[in-house]
């Protein structure tokens, strides 16, 4: 049986609509922690002039692929970890954005790091990238964040947690992103907008 998130449900329409203006010309999206694989199909259905990767890692992918399989709309999920090193080198297509849902808050540090480390190589000049969820802005913007906050860390890894903001702004400038919107979306969650831009001589 396919798996359903729930949250996926409610916000993957509010997503598209963010994003369907930044995506008009047909190219390919890497997504990276797909989860269940709603949003992949929801996205790639709508934009129909997108080629859609969605990624995860290895215990993900079956699920992802039951929802991929039953639209035919995209090409099956694959296995990739922004943990590992030089992960880049293991997808077979080519990139041209980024999107990832909910997965920022669910790894380190380190783990955020390693993935902007990685797309510094990867991307493009004009590449975008999208990363939905909650974020901190001088510390958590709601009451809500600080639970789920503690729950990340107490069930999924302490390491874990909400990422400030400024914290990945910095860490996507050493990659060559800037950050170019941050849509305030439903349920005290962001879709940041950050560009891969040429550099100024
Ligand atoms: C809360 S779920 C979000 C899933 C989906 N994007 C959504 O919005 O419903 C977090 C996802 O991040 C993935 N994830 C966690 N660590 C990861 C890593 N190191 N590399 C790739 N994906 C990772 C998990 O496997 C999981 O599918």
């Amino acid at each position: 049986m396919k798996p359903v998130s729930q949250p996926c449900l409610r916000n993957q329409d509010p997503i598209l609509q963010v994003i369907k203006d930044y995506l008009v010309d047909p190219c390919h999206i890497l997504e990276i922690g797909c989860g269940t694989g709603q949003h992949a199909v929801y996205m790639a259905e709508n934009l129909p002039h997108l080629t859609w990767h969605a990624t995860d890692r290895f215990d993900a992918i079956y699920g992802a692929n039951l929802w991929i399989e039953a639209s035919q709309r995209l090409p099956l999920a694959t296995e990739l970890d922004i943990s590992m090193p030089n992960w880049r080198s293991s997808l077979l297509f080519s990139v041209d954005h980024v999107y990832s849902a909910n997965v920022i808050h669910f790894v380190s540090m380190e783990v955020m790091q390693n993935m902007f480390i990685e797309l510094k190589t990867l991307l493009n000049i004009g590449a975008m990238v999208f990363l939905y969820g909650p974020y901190n802005q001088n510390g958590f913007t709601s009451e809500g964040n600080a639970r789920l906050d503690v729950w990340l860390k107490a069930d999924i890894d302490k390491r874990a947690g909400i990422k400030e903001i400024d914290d990945i702004k910095t860490l996507a400038k050493n990659a060559g992103l800037t950050l170019i919107a941050n849509h305030n979306m439903p349920a005290n969650n962001h879709l940041l907008v950050l560009k891969k831009k040429a550099k100024r001589f």
